[in-house]
């Protein structure tokens, strides 16, 4: 919960620079004490890997398989106000990455359909980490997850048409390899040279990624000399390839983890008033922690899509056969409470579009909500409460949006979605800040050419949502407090979900899925969070 202007999240003072720029690890020797990152008041334990009985990772020697580079040189040493971190995390620009192998995570995870990548703004919000690593003398090898193939080889989630975009990107070949590991893959990473760069084959065809297996992390860790953590989008996920490899080498954040990190932490500390957050989606479930951390923060808020439905459930109205959650009415009463003892204005939806079914062609009509026929579904907010939604972003000068307005993937039912990216373009026009998360708002602006003019764009669904309820994120929190000595290495956070618990529960049973639909992107539940 966010109890203070600083987000639970992020740490209290910036540190200083203590100059260990670029120092080689010692290898063998137990590296220095872990210094333990502000930000992580809630560590667990510490994960020992290979098992309860084995030592601690700072005291145990890591088999290094592969020959490697020699050590680089110190680098000069820069000014501390530049190597200093926005997210109070170490970043690559505290290091002399020359010769050295980066075993680089990034969230490559982007929607596809027949093959065809549907929206490639996570790889292009990959590319400055990816290009200052090789400019500044790095081999990369780089990781990814895609989808949810639960541990099994599934064709369509093989990442090689993410290779194939970010060679188009960077201009460099990007190979990647039949798997995430083996022969093939030790051999790949053994010939490459400074400057270039690999793909490892989607991680989640291994099952120890998502268990945060140490014994995979080890194999995965054996590919660089340094771990660097670029994938702010699955941030949120205690997996083997966020989390795991960490135990193993000295961690980074990316270029694109620190600007997330600073875009959404200004937000919360210094918005510039008024303050308007807009929430959308699907599902209440999985939003109520921070709609209740956005109430104690901004001075509008406006729901839209399946959210808006609970809510109007919750303050009386019936919404006919549209989505709602009954099981999370009493929560809408209490954030709606909350809302009115703080003073905060809610804006709920007093006109929209319902429709026969949820299905493109069919019979739709603009109906108050006042009156919303009990056969009929609502999939998208009416003229009325566009008009009243920009009448209210009048005088509004940060913005910050996540989920479309109705069902978005319909195009007839995108109206309201597409009428907000407007709006939220002229505000960006007239020197508003406008963050926005989610990939449905976000495909919204890209259809009208107006993303560029937003002050943030989030390439985080779930990741970017807990980070604003003021949770720490797993991938986060592993990476050591900036300036720490290079060999530190951090106490591994520990998810607090066991494989085969709730979330894994959660998750509908393993079945391939080829086609990701643009909307994946949304939020936790992918899959559930459509209006449908
Ligand atoms: C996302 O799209 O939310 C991230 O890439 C994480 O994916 P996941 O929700 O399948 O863990
Ligand atoms: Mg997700």
């Amino acid at each position: 919960m966010l109890a203070s202007s600083r987000p639970a999240n992020r740490p209290q003072v910036k540190p200083t620079i203590t100059g260990s720029n670029g120092q080689p690890r010692p290898t063998g020797a137990p590296p220095t004490a872990p210094s333990r990152p502000a930000n992580r008041p809630n560590v667990k334990a510490t994960v020992k890997p290979g098992g309860a009985s084995s030592p601690t990772p700072q005291a145990r020697p890591v088999p290094r398989p592969i020959p490697r580079p020699a050590p680089p040189q110190t680098g000069p040493r820069r000014m501390a106000q530049e190597l200093i971190s926005a997210s109070g995390k170490r970043t690559i620009r505290e290091l002399n990455m020359q010769g050295q192998r980066v075993l680089l995570r990034v969230d490559f995870n982007v929607p596809l359909s027949d093959g065809k990548i549907v929206d490639d703004s996570r790889i292009r919000a990959a590319v400055p980490t990816i290009k200052a690593l090789l400019d500044g003398g790095a081999s990369v090898v780089i990781m990814s997850h895609l989808g949810r193939p639960d541990g099994r080889v599934v064709d369509g989630l093989r990442l090689r048409p993410a290779a194939e975009r970010l060679t188009q990107l960077i201009r460099v070949n990007v190979p990647t390899t039949g798997d995430a590991l083996g022969v093939g893959t030790d051999d790949a990473v053994r010939r490459l040279r400074p400057g270039e760069l690999l793909l490892l084959e989607n991680v989640r065809f291994h099952a120890g990624e998502e268990r945060n297996d140490p014994a995979f992390a080890e194999r995965l860790a054996s590919y660089g000399d340094i771990f660097v953590n670029d994938a702010f989008g699955a941030a949120h996920r205690a997996h083997a390839s966020t989390v795991g490899v960490a135990a193993y080498l000295p961690s980074y954040v990316g270029l694109l983890m620190e600007q997330e990190v600073e875009a959404l932490s200004n937000l919360l500390e210094k918005p510039a008033r008024p303050f308007a957050a807009i929430v959308g989606g699907g599902k209440v479930s999985g939003k109520v922690a921070v709609l209740e951390a956005l109430i104690k923060k901004v001075d509008l808020l406006i729901l839209g899509g399946g959210v808006a439905n609970t809510f109007l459930v919750a303050s009386g109205r019936s919404v006919g056969k549209s989505l709602y959650e009954s099981k999370m009415v009493d929560d809408a009463r209490r954030i709606l409470k909350l809302a009115q003892d703080r003073g905060v204005r809610v804006l709920l939806p007093v006109d929209g579009v319902v429709a026969k079914e949820v299905t493109r062609g069919t019979e739709f009509k603009v109906v108050s909500t006042d009156k919303l026929p009990a056969s009929w579904h609502m999939v998208d907010l009416g003229p009325a409460s566009i008009t009243a939604i920009r009448e209210a972003l009048a005088p509004i000068k940060t913005i910050l949006w996540n989920g479309p307005l109705g069902v978005f993937e319909i195009p007839s039912f995108a109206v309201a979605t597409r009428e907000l990216a407007k709006v939220a373009a002229e505000k960006a026009d007239a020197g508003a800040t406008v963050v926005v998360g989610g990939g449905d708002s976000i495909a919204a602006l890209r259809q009208l050419g107006v993303a560029e003019k937003m002050t943030h764009l989030s390439t985080g669904g779930g990741a970017s949502l807990e980070f604003l309820e003021g949770r720490d994120l797993p991938g986060l929190a592993v990476v050591p407090t900036a300036g720490s000595p290079y060999e530190t290495l951090p106490i591994i956070y520990v998810s607090p979900v066991k494989p085969g618990g709730k979330a894994a529960a959660k998750r509908a049973p393993a079945k391939p899925k080829p086609i990701i639909k643009p909307s994946a992107l949304d939020d936790e539940d992918d899959e559930s969070d459509t209006l449908a």
